[in-house]
């Protein structure tokens, strides 16, 4: 399956999970969207109000600032596909407790393999927990790092800006190092890639290729498609 046919089949799973009691008292169940050929995924904590009676994500007012800090750096929010660590929203927008986001967690474990992002961008606290428990945001954010088996650019939530101004400059700030942390991740990861093929030539067989493999630029799928 593409890329793009597994997170439409994710998304269709999500929308009718039962898997926690965050499943009962919502409207609509919020996979996530974007662009299925995008190597940066964008990871928020849950589902807000709007997000809960449209079923996409981040379309209320930190989802407006979460746009501007999109265009700020030239990018669109269709260049990047953009999730929660819980699919479904916590009543009152309280904060989502262990057991939902372990009950989640599957769904966005699937999602991060399919796109194979070079860089996940954390969004808040519990976004940042996932890829690098323990870490505190105010001493990561807007830097480039190595968690979960990825590189993560955690960042602070949207949302918090809204009720603390002085974090609007901080994010302006930050998103301001995404293009050239995600350059930089995409060359870690080049140069992971070209290690283990040396790696492999070592082995190779007689008669085996190492000519690079490069039948994933043609699978079929179309550039900017909304899951
Ligand atoms: N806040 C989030 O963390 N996610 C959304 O989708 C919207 C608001
Ligand atoms: Fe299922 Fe996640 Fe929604 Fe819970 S939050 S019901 S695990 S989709």
């Amino acid at each position: 399956m593409g890329t793009e046919a597994l997170l439409a089949a994710i998304a269709a799973e999500v929308r009718a999970c039962t898997r926690c009691p965050l499943a009962a008292r919502r409207t609509l169940a919020v996979p996530g969207e974007g662009n299925s050929q995008t190597d940066v995924l964008l990871v928020g904590e849950g589902p807000g109000a709007r997000e809960d009676a449209t079923g996409r994500p981040f379309v209320g007012p930190a989802g407006q600032l979460l746009d501007e800090l999109i265009r700020s750096i030239g990018w669109e929010r269709r260049d990047v596909v953009i999730t929660n660590v819980v699919k479904c929203r916590p009543p009152g927008n309280r904060d989502p407790e262990p057991a939902e986001i372990a009950a989640c967690g599957s769904y966005l474990d699937r999602q991060e393999a399919a796109l194979d992002p070079s860089v996940v961008v954390t969004l808040g606290r519990h976004s940042l927990q996932r890829y690098l428990p323990g870490a505190r945001i105010g001493a990561v954010h807007g830097t480039l790092r190595r968690g979960r088996g990825r590189w993560v650019f955690p960042m602070y939530h949207p949302a918090a800006a809204l009720h603390q101004a002085s974090l609007r400059d901080t994010l302006f700030r930050d998103v301001r190092g995404l293009p050239a942390a995600l350059l930089q991740a995409r060359e870690a990861i080049e140069a992971e890639r070209a290690a283990s093929v040396h790696d492999d030539t070592d082995e190779l067989l007689p008669g085996m290729s190492a000519e690079p493999d490069v039948a994933t630029a043609a699978d079929g799928e179309q550039q900017l498609t909304l899951f």
